[in-house]
């Protein structure tokens, strides 16, 4: 039976690519390494084939643990296990440095000792910085200007998977994604934020002018263009992953809002986040090209049953609201 670990697989990517990996592929296991930090959540695991899947709590930048916990001869590894706020990344840097470079080393140099067959890092198109809006979108040869704390620790992490092909031939692939939304997104990015504080009648905080622009990817999608890379991707290489999808910021809260039938009066423009890049746009050629992926959702029906979900599962939205989430929302917004 084929092996894949799936680091960070109890967050929302990484719990989107669990489900969908394992009703894709009826004869793949997957062993789930995560921290269950405040982002991580058995509760987005649940339902998934007890039989083919198991998980294991442990911390990606802890060395004895990664080696325990890998397999050996394990067909894959998938890093999704990242600090990934922004926001968060600018009040407290150093977490980013420890879990997403640090912790993408041990991972590299468990899956060498284990025999990994491929690493998959998971990137973002963050690492690319910010974009005008007449320039081309984002391609593969593009510079990494990453802007945030965050997204510099994801390029660092990048450059130390690329060096580890380079020094010891090791099988990787890097896959560079657009801002992903769907189901069992924490409800500090964005799209969850806006919605669920929109069902809450609460104010939704808009930075600057709300004409920043990101290019939207339903999580199915991102999910199935990981798996084609992992099967179909040259070592090495790096493939950018986007749905052509690019919105501002203040269209996708209007359309969140009419959606759940509040007045704009709910919106409220707040001080900007410093650095805020203004524009991200991918171009996925490389992707559509050598391994024929495609995204298969329009971002107006991703939005709807990402919309229809959070109604569905408010007990969901409500306990990750109610956690320590409570104190990092008063440190972020309460002067804003
Ligand atoms: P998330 O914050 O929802 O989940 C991250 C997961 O990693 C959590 O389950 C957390 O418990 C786990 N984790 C954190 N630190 C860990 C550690 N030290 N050891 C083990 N596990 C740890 O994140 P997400 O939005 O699902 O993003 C997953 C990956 O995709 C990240 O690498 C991110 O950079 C990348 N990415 C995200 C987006 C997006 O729009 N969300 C876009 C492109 C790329
Ligand atoms: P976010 O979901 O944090 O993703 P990223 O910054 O990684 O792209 O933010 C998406 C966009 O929404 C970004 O331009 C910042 C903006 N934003 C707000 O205007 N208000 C908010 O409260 C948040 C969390 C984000």
């Amino acid at each position: 039976m084929p092996t894949c670990v799936v680091t960070g697989g109890a967050g929302f990517i990484g719990s989107n690519f669990v489900r969908l990996a394992l009703a894709d592929r009826p004869d793949l296991r997957i062993v789930t390494i995560d921290l269950l930090t405040y982002a991580g959540n058995l509760e987005n695991l649940e339902g998934v084939p007890a039989d083919r899947h198991t998980f294991v709590r442990a911390d990606i930048t802890d060395p004895d643990a990664m080696r325990r916990a890998v397999p050996d001869g394990a067909d894959a590894l998938v890093n999704f296990a990242a600090e990934t706020h922004v926001d968060r990344s600018i009040l407290g840097p150093l977490a980013f440095v420890r879990t997403n470079v640090t912790g993408t080393q041990v991972l590299l140099d468990a899956a060498r000792e284990r025999g990994v067959g491929r690493f998959l890092q998971v990137s973002t198109d963050e690492v690319y910085g910010s974009l005008a809006p007449d320039e081309p979108a984002f391609t593969e040869a593009s510079p990494l200007r990453p802007s945030s704390p965050y997204a510099a620790s994801k390029a660092g992490a990048d450059l130390l998977v690329l060096a580890a092909h380079r020094t010891w031939g090791q099988d990787v692939v890097i896959t560079r994604c657009s801002n992903n939304y769907g189901p069992y997104q924490f409800p500090e990015k964005l799209i969850p934020l806006m919605l669920s504080n929109a069902l809450e009648g609460e104010p939704l905080p808009v930075y600057g002018d709300g004409r920043q622009v990101r290019d939207w990817i339903f999580t199915d999608d991102h999910s199935r263009a990981i798996l084609a890379v992992l099967a179909g991707g040259r070592p090495g290489a790096v493939y950018n992953i986007g749905a052509r999808s690019e919105r501002f910021n203040l269209d996708v809260v209007r359309a969140i809002l009419a959606a759940v039938g509040r007045d704009e009066s709910l919106i409220r423009f707040v001080t900007d986040r410093p650095g805020h890049d203004r524009r991200y746009a991918i171009d996925p050629t490389r992707l559509e090209t050598e391994l024929g992926w495609q995204p298969q959702t329009a971002f107006e029906d991703g939005l709807a049953c990402t919309i229809q979900w959070y109604r569905d599962h408010e007990g969901w939205w409500r306990r990750v609201k109610d956690g320590s989430y409570r104190a990092f929302y008063e440190a972020w917004y309460g002067k804003r």
